[in-house]
């Protein structure tokens, strides 16, 4: 018997659920699509011309490579998070960049901050787990300040402006941001099948404490189990505009104005069996224990509501 189908059947043991043979092959046959790979990370070009990694272990781009890099920092992060309004009014702008990966988010939003004003103070603080050894430049506008960035890591100064990247995994290293009061969250991990771990409630529970009342957080998931996550969470959860594939990201704030959501979507968060937020109650759950838990309260949500199962459509960038 494989391994993975021997933990599914502990996990199922230890819940007291017995699931017949072709039920437990189902669940297994979804887990095992999220298995990590090796080899080496790919460089490619993408749409708008900016380029990008492939990550070998994630198996998935750093940036959507349909709707173009830099094009993706701009749209589904830096304007739906409106910190651009308000580095025209506030004196300083706080920003947490989770997942800083190849720097792209930081360096764009630092940059279209600045052609806003000059004179707002502006806080970065970035984490990541491990960032690649080479990371592809940037183009013009936004060279300048992510080579700057990128040599002084893990922490760079400039005029009004501080950036740091806490290494380590965030599940840590977000408990030392706890009234931060971050004014914009870019939360930009892989996608919640890939990298579970940071898609959870519980992780997205600190997150919340690290962001001020009116802070916007963003993400280019339409992901069900991230979206109801930050609903029981207490945000206002809402769409951006859609770059680069049909359905938007997600912006979401505890008191800051929202764009709505499509009313299918708003259904759908209501009443699928997907709409179950991942757990990991500990913050040290191995991604596939995280994703098992989810799969099996999915199966029984279905079950209950009579749906029967299908496969779950991996929804990457
Ligand atoms: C899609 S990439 C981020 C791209 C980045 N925002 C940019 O603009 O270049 C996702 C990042 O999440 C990081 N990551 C994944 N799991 C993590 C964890 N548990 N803790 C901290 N960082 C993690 C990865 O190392 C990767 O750099």
């Amino acid at each position: 018997m494989s391994e993975l189908r021997e933990f599914v059947r502990t996990l199922l043991e230890e819940k007291g659920l017995k699931l017949g043979e072709k039920d437990i092959s189902r669940i297994v046959e979804d887990l095992k699509r999220w298995v990590p790979k090796r080899g080496k990370d790919l460089l490619v070009k993408t749409r708008d011309g900016s380029y990008t990694l492939i990550s070998s272990r994630y198996g998935e781009p750093y940036h959507s490579i349909t709707a173009g890099a830099v094009t993706e920092c701009l749209y589904k992060f830096v304007v739906p998070s409106r910190i651009l309004e308000k580095a025209r009014s506030y004196k300083k702008i706080k920003i947490l960049d989770v997942g800083f990966g190849l720097g792209y988010n930081t360096a764009v939003a630092l940059t279209e901050v600045r052609r806003v004003s000059e004179d707002v103070e502006v806080e970065v603080v970035a984490l990541d787990i491990n960032i690649p050894e080479r990371i592809p430049p940037l183009p013009e506008p936004y060279r300048k300040i992510h080579e700057e960035i990128l040599k002084d890591l893990p922490s760079y100064e400039g005029k009004n402006l501080k950036v740091r990247l806490l290494l380590g995994d965030a599940r840590e290293t977000v408990k030392l941001l706890s009234g931060f009061g971050a004014d914009a969250v870019f939360h930009d991990p892989f996608s919640p099948l890939r990298n579970p771990e940071l898609w959870t409630a519980d992780f997205l529970r600190l997150v919340k404490e690290a962001m001020s009342e009116e802070g916007v957080w963003v993400s280019y998931t339409s992901a069900l189990p991230v979206r109801k996550a930050l609903l029981d969470l207490g945000f206002k959860v809402g769409a951006s505009r859609p770059v680069g594939r049909r359905r938007g990201g997600t912006v979401a704030s505890l008191k800051g104005d929202v764009p709505p959501l499509p009313s299918k979507e708003m259904e759908k968060l209501r009443s699928s069996p997907y709409s179950v937020p991942f757990r990991d109650p500990e913050l040290s759950w191995e991604p596939m224990r995280i994703l098992a838990e989810y799969r099996i309260s999915v199966f029984l949500r279905e079950i209950s509501s009579g749906e029967g199962t299908k496969l779950y459509q991996d929804k990457q960038r």
